[in-house]
């Protein structure tokens, strides 16, 4: 990952808390995954979905209990978040439908391509346009000609009020899902400098100019955005 210099490290310690403090504001993570489900649920029954950034694993299990023979291959560098994932997958029995590649995306091996991705909170770590353009041409290079993109960021015009007002509320969600308030400064202080933050047609305008169709926002939970679209890339 090219300008990864951020102070929110996926650690042992982020890792072992992670899923609690998702648990605490469920209700934001289950809309996003419910509607996943829904755009997604044409897929083939034996369809292949590769899930970047797949952290603790929340959208993983969740789809491979709603989708009983999809596939999963899920990349994820940071080893603390892979373990908890892969551990996950062990216990409620969907390992065995599961490729795990601890690594960045561009160093997974090209393969078959998939019917999906998803990639849930990771392109906002890519600070340049240009390099989050790259990240999402290489997910376009790994799909199907017509092959679904999931995918939720951070986004908001920094420049407005409404910015600024939902900065507080996003402090309280943070509070309210207990992170330590060092954390919550620190979440709030990455904003355009450890994470992009940037309009949501700015975020669009990359993902379409990537190898997707022009991508439809379909929800928005505070700062987070997700969009769905497809790939046109030639195979
Ligand atoms: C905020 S977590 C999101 C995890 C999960 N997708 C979720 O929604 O709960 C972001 C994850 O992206 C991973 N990540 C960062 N850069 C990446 C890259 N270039 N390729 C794949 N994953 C990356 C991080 O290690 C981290 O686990």
């Amino acid at each position: 990952m090219p300008d990864r210099e951020t102070s929110v490290v996926f650690d042992k310690e982020r890792a072992a808390s992670y899923d609690t403090r998702a648990a605490k504001v469920a209700p934001l993570r289950d809309t996003l995954h419910l509607l996943t489900r829904l755009v997604l649920s044409e897929l083939p029954v034996n369809a292949r979905i590769l899930c970047v950034g797949v952290g603790t694993g929340l959208e993983l299990i969740y789809l491979a209990q709603e989708f009983p023979q999809w596939q999963f291959t899920a990349v994820e560098p940071a080893s603390a978040m892979l373990d908890v994932c892969r551990q996950k997958a062990e216990t409620l029995g969907v390992a065995s439908r599961c490729i795990w590649h601890n690594g960045d995306l561009d160093s997974l091996p090209a393969s078959n391509p998939f019917d999906a991705a998803t990639c849930f909170l990771v392109s906002h770590f890519f600070l340049q346009p240009e390099s989050r353009q790259q990240f999402f041409s290489q997910i376009a290079s790994h799909l199907h000609p017509q092959g679904y993109l999931v995918s939720a960021d951070l986004a908001s015009d920094m420049a407005t009020s409404d910015y600024q007002s939902l900065c507080e509320v996003w402090a309280r969600m943070l509070k309210y899902a207990e992170y330590p308030d060092e954390d919550v400064e620190k979440f709030l202080a990455s904003h355009g400098k450890e994470a992009a933050v940037l309009p949501p047609d700015e975020v669009a305008s990359i993902i379409s100019s990537s190898g997707f169709e022009p991508p439809v926002l379909f929800l928005q939970t505070l700062f987070i955005h997700a969009w769905y679209t497809r790939a046109c890339h030639q195979s």
